[in-house]
């Protein structure tokens, strides 16, 4: 069985390539290398000893993508993660994420109907809760205003999918992800952000490597036992298993509705100290930081309630923080020839 990867050569996406190819599948993954390495692609290859096809496609080009489809007609299933991610560069350039997160989509979309190809699994995230009310936050909980035109193309795509398998033979899992850290056990494949990192475990890597001079904690003010934000970090390598499950599960028609959501989260909320302190213990090194005012759009605390995925895609987290941080330094150091 043939499944289609998209932004496969990506942080998510490459994980999810090797845990696919663990379980028998063939992958195809189609990237446009704007966010990533060619060389993940022998990398993945060394990780698994299996070979996998690659193109390298601009998805928000229909005839492109139009041309990708008809080459390979025998895709059995989708997992969509190419998509920009970086929320304040989206609100710099709105335009530019909306063209290229709602346009590849639809042009994927529409590349299933003229297909037939029945099942997508969107990459979703935590984000379109906005701020719950209630913690942790289930999978009903409503959708709030988007804060950023990253977080709309989120909610967006949502609705799209949505309103396809209304009307077609299309069934779609969403994946909500929230905190995606660390990286694969070999330290072959792991995140590579590109100029100065965003988010908070790259930044404290780069930080404790030396590339960085001190991590800036955003804010100590928040209404959480020690003050910073709490999030819901999840490790790459059990997030990238639950694709593999969402495929498996709308292959065996077990899905119990046309498009189902499920939260990808550990459950339990760390803050930003916590985090500190587990990666100071796991690499044995002593990281700089600053407390600095909050950051601008970073909502107080967010973790997930996990029983709606651990229940019906029988999945369940199995690493800890402590294997996220030291995966993401033992990355860190082979990406600095150490
Ligand atoms: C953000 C996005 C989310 C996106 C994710 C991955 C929002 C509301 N959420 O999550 O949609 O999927 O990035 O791209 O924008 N922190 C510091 N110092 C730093 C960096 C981060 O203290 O240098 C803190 C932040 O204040 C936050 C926590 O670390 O409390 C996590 O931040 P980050 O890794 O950027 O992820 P989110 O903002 O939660």
């Amino acid at each position: 069985m043939k499944i289609l990867v998209t932004g496969g050569t990506g942080y998510i996406g490459s994980h999810a390539a090797v845990e696919l190819q663990k379980k028998g599948f063939e992958v195809i993954i189609v990237d446009d290398l704007s966010n990533s390495s060619i060389e993940v692609i022998g990398n993945i290859t060394k990780i698994t000893g299996i070979k996998l096809v690659f193109e390298k496609i601009d998805l928000s080009d229909r005839e492109s993508t139009r041309a990708f489809f008809k080459q390979y007609p025998d895709i059995g299933s989708i997992i969509h993660f190419a998509a920009f991610k970086a929320v304040g560069e989206s609100v710099e350039q709105p335009l530019r994420y909306y063209r290229n997160n709602l346009g590849s989509l639809m042009n994927i979309l529409e590349g299933m109907e003229e297909q037939g190809i029945k099942d997508i699994v969107f990459s979703s995230s935590c984000t379109v809760y906005g701020q719950p009310d209630i913690l942790p936050v289930t999978e009903d909980a409503p959708i709030k205003a988007a804060a950023s035109p990253y977080g709309n193309t989120k909610q967006i795509s949502e609705e799209m999918i949505t309103d396809v398998t209304r009307v077609r033979d299309v069934h779609c899992v969403l994946l909500r992800y929230f905190n995606p850290i660390g990286a694969h056990e070999s330290a072959l494949i792991g995140e590579l952000p590109l100029g100065v990192p965003n988010n908070l475990m790259p930044y404290i890597t780069q930080t404790a490597i030396g590339k960085r001079d001190f991590l800036r904690v955003w804010g100590n003010d928040y209404q959480t036992p020690d003050g910073t934000p709490i999030r819901d970090y999840i490790h790459v390598v059990d997030l990238a298993k639950a694709h593999v499950i969402a495929v498996e599960r709308m292959l065996a028609g077990k899905s119990e509705k046309k498009i189902e959501a499920f939260n990808l989260g550990t459950g339990i909320g760390y803050s930003v100290l916590d985090v500190i302190r587990s990666f100071e213990k796991t690499s044995g090194i002593k990281l700089a930081y600053k407390i600095l005012k909050r950051r601008p759009g970073d909502i107080e605390k967010v973790w997930a309630d996990t029983a709606l995925a651990n229940r019906d895609l029988g999945w369940k987290t199995e690493r800890n923080l402590d294997d996220m941080t030291l995966s993401a330094w033992n990355w860190e150091k082979r990406l600095a020839g150490l």
